[in-house]
């Protein structure tokens, strides 16, 4: 199984200071060498993270793929034809959410999702649509024409450890196959961490699972001391 790494928390850091560090650049070179198999980032329309800017210089440095997370938007279409990530990743987006909050509805909107990739596939770029684990978006998603969906494992991560665990994974699971007989391929992510993504493994058609939130947050304590050290050393 294949691992996205999402730098969206990178940049919000930066951003807090209106700055230029923790650069996401770096941290996008940084997990690529410590094994990620592909780079996401989400250009949000508020761009609260994520800038214009950011994607268009990982898609020049990056040596792996660039997965744009987007809305159904036109100005993100615009961008993404003229960027050309390696993929992009269709979410839902409301502005006052603070993180995307359920998969995209594309049973409710399959012309207007369909009509949308048509553009971005014939310019090589590939498809994911991010959807809750149900037969009904997975039965859409494969109408549009899209490659891959990106299994909101949300849900799931919410249950573990709880008696609704098995429920949600199976969920994940039977989408997982269900996807997979329909032709296309299958990512999963929202919510994993260390403790609950094993079970990810447990579903042989996954490709790649998209991680952000537990990564930065336990890079902060496996770097945090010798950020420290390296201050005192300084100070001292
Ligand atoms: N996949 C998608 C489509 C997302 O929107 C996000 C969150 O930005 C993730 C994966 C990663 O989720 P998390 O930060 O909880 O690991």
């Amino acid at each position: 199984m294949l691992l996205g790494v999402n730098i969206d928390h990178v940049a919000t850091l930066r951003n807090a200071r209106k700055g230029h560090e923790p650069d996401p650049i770096q941290a996008a070179e940084v997990c690529e060498k410590s094994g990620a198999d592909s780079i996401t980032a989400h250009l949000r329309e508020d761009r609260r993270h994520i800038t214009d800017m950011d994607v268009m210089t990982l898609k020049k440095v990056l040596k792996t793929r660039l997965n744009l997370e987007m809305a159904v938007t036109d100005e993100m279409q615009e961008i993404a034809l003229r960027v050309k990530p390696h993929s992009v990743c269709l979410v839902p987006e409301k502005r006052e959410e603070v993180t995307t909050e359920g998969g995209l509805d594309v049973a409710g909107q399959l012309t207007k999702i369909t009509d949308f990739i048509q553009p971005l596939k014939n310019a090589g770029i590939e498809v994911s649509l991010f959807i809750d684990p149900t037969e009904e978006q997975i039965r859409a998603a494969a109408k549009t024409g899209a490659q891959f969906v990106e299994l909101h494992t949300g849900q799931y991560s919410l249950a573990y450890g709880t008696p609704d665990e098995q429920e949600e994974f199976e969920k994940v699971r039977e989408s997982s196959r269900l996807a997979t007989a329909l032709g296309m391929k299958v990512n999963a992510g929202h919510g994993l961490n260390y403790e609950n993504v094993h079970r990810m493994n447990q579903i042989e058609d996954l490709n790649e699972l998209n991680i952000g939130h537990s990564i930065i947050s336990r890079a902060v304590f496996t770097g945090l001391s010798q950020a420290v050290k390296d201050m005192a050393e300084i100070v001292k």
